[in-house]
């Protein structure tokens, strides 16, 4: 069984992450989303993968690089342009051969990993299987309706009148039936080839097409709630490790992964946290799910429940929670006198000051 790994698309800029034009790079608890997929694949003991790539080609690619570092062997297929999920299928005919395959979008988030999905595939070996996963906002993904008995009776692509909250989830387990659904559609009103078509053509030549629905699924809306929640959920697995260096006034209790190089003083932070590579966090209490990243420095502070990407410095400054602070950010207080505060802020930031 191959894997064929979605990271085109056009190269926008994101909010409220903007580090990164490609949204498979968006950071959750110090790792780029596309990697908790690769590991996942590599989990499956699936090891040739191919990764479709855009205009953030050489982004995706210096991340991801060979594969090795996940245990795969990743082959880039470049394409022209983002003409859809299907057509993704098609420019990788040659690589996927005749095998099945697993078409996992790069940008998509599944808690626990693909392996016992996999695992069910490849013993019973539907023309198709999809995921769906319940959600608020139906409009915004493709729509499965589901018959009395659990079967998929049809699929919309972001319909305007939902028939169900059963969105599909970036996902999809194919054997070789695949390739003649992919070449019988015609582009969509977004002027794409949709992987939905394709799937409800199977439907329609009554091929077995299944679904599994599944929680704890997440992509990225540029929501910071939502990026708390999942950085959330993935810091409740974190292991407890220590590759720094913790003084003896410290106290580190519950799980919390320090990175290598970083340095802890006279400090206190509760699990689930990480702390990312060089960081340096002195007098300063770090509470749960917190994802550090690395070269940062707490100094003086108190912060919870937040993400603080590479390079940001927070000195002297209580209580940060529930934030998002970007890379090479700094926070500290204003001087006393006059009484103000004092904000260099990029477009569309937003901060709340408690006073
Ligand atoms: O995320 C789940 C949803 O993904 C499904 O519910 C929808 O049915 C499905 O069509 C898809 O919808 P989106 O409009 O959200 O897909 P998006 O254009 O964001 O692309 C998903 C990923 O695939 C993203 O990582 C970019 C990559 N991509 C996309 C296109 C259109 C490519 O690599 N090539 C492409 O041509």
């Amino acid at each position: 069984m191959k894997a064929l790994v979605l990271s085109g698309g056009a190269g926008t800029r994101l909010r409220p992450i903007t580090h990164t034009s490609a949204k498979q790079l968006v950071p959750v608890a110090n790792k780029p989303v596309l990697f908790y997929g690769l590991e996942a694949i590599a989990d499956a003991g699936i090891t040739e993968v191919g990764v479709i790539v855009g205009d953030t080609a050489e982004e995706i690619q210096e991340a991801v690089g060979d594969g090795s570092r996940f245990g795969v062997k990743v082959t880039y297929i470049p394409q022209e342009k983002p003409l859809g999920l299907a057509h993704a299928v098609i420019i990788a005919r040659e690589f996927l051969g005749e095998d099945d395959f697993v078409m996992y979008l790069g940008d998509n988030f599944i808690v626990g990993g693909i392996t016992g999905l996999v695992d069910a595939f490849r013993t019973e070996r539907p023309d198709a299987q999809i995921l769906l996963t319940k959600v608020p906002n139906p409009t915004s993904f493709g729509v499965a309706e589901l018959d009395g008995e659990g079967r998929v009776v049809g699929l919309e692509e972001k319909p305007e009148n939902p028939k169900s909250d059963l969105a599909l989830v970036g996902v999809y387990l194919f054997t070789p039936a695949v390739h003649e659904a992919v070449r019988a559609i015609q582009p969509s009103g977004r002027g794409e080839l949709e992987i939905t078509h394709a799937i409800q053509w199977l439907i329609d030549q009554q091929r077995d097409v299944r679904s599994t629905t599944i929680s704890g699924y997440w992509k990225d809306t540029g929501n910071v709630t939502d990026m708390l929640e999942v950085n959330r959920s993935v810091l409740e697995s974190v292991e407890a490790v220590n590759e720094g260096t913790v003084d003896e006034s410290s106290e580190i209790i519950g799980r919390v992964r320090i990175e290598a190089g970083a340095e802890i003083s006279r400090s206190r932070i509760i699990g689930p946290a990480v702390i990312g590579a060089g960081t340096v966090i002195s007098d300063a209490y770090v509470g749960p799910f917190t994802s550090v990243s690395e070269g940062c420095r707490i100094e003086d502070s108190e912060i919870e429940y937040s993400i603080v990407l590479r390079g940001s410095s927070i000195t002297g400054v209580r209580r940060v929670e529930a934030s998002l602070i970007g890379r090479d950010v700094e926070v500290t207080p204003a001087p006393r006198n006059p009484s103000a505060h004092r904000l260099v802020l990029g477009d569309h930031s937003k901060v709340q000051i408690s006073s």
